[in-house]
């Protein structure tokens, strides 16, 4: 156990090294997302470059990671910089640009934990055939995410080509036990669901926030990838059941406010 914690640390810090360097992380064997297909996923944008994937949790409130917004630690950038893209399947065009009123990131995030953020924007988005809301895990939802389950993500992150889609991509994975989490990668918190994938798949950079979705329900909210991503550790995403009150109690603050 000792021995795989000290592997685990060294891809830690090798993730470290791949966020501050040349993005070459992979979501491999995507398929184009239809529009109107998944209405609650949005761009999150900072000076007008994607930076995460967001989830439509309610009219004025977007799900998403936390570390695309972090200035430091739990402190966001300048909620002015940032803007959503809603209704679009196209990160560069289409659908409307909603402003940001304010950004709030777990205040525990840091060291690769508690990697969650909820967005509150200036205006409620108007719901249509293209712009809805996901429903949020229960816990019932979540004790029914056996290892194996099939779940499924979408993202404008990198492709194996390197290139970035303009058209967001869907793929399927396969949630891991938090035993075998712990085993194979030290991530067996109970704050994190972690996603099985082939190797030359999985989630890359400007997939982070992705939606970790089954039955319509929202799961996990992708965090990060081991290495320069595809290879055969999996995938990090923050649970959502696990966050329930922080995010009831965050949106009833951000509504007062
Ligand atoms: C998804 O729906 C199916 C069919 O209703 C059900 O058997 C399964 O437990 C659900 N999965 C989750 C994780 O809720």
């Amino acid at each position: 156990m000792a021995v795989t914690r000290i592997i685990a640390f060294a891809f830690v810090l090798a993730v470290c090294v791949g966020i501050n360097a040349a993005p070459n992380g992979r979501i491999l064997e995507g398929n184009d997302v239809a529009t109107g297909e998944l209405p609650w996923v949005v761009s999150v944008r900072v000076d007008n470059a994607h930076v995460a994937v967001g989830n439509i949790i309610e009219a004025s409130h977007i799900l998403t990671s936390g570390h695309g917004l972090s200035a430091l630690r739990s402190i966001a950038i300048a909620a002015s910089s940032v803007t959503v893209r809603a209704g679009s399947i196209n990160q560069y065009a289409g659908g409307q640009i909603v402003k940001v009123q304010s950004i709030t990131i777990h205040p525990s995030f840091g060291n690769f934990l508690h990697d969650i953020a909820i967005i509150t924007l200036q205006q409620p988005l108007t719901f249509s055939s293209k712009i809805a809301a996901i429903a949020l895990a229960t816990d019932e939802v979540n004790d029914a995410l056996v290892e194996e389950t099939e779940v499924s993500l979408a993202g404008w992150g990198l492709q194996l080509s390197g290139a970035t889609p303009y058209k967001l991509q869907v793929a399927t994975f396969k949630v891991l036990s938090s035993h075998e989490c712990e085993y194979q990668a030290g991530y067996g918190y109970d704050s994190v669901l972690c996603l099985e994938h082939g190797v030359n798949r999985g989630i890359a950079t400007g997939d982070e926030g992705a939606g970790v979705v089954v039955n319509n329900t929202l799961v996990g909210v992708a965090s990060f990838y081991f290495g320069g991503g595809g290879t055969k550790f999996p995938d990090v995403s923050s649970r959502v059941s696990y966050y329930s009150s922080w995010i009831a109690s965050t949106i009833a603050a951000q509504s007062e406010a």
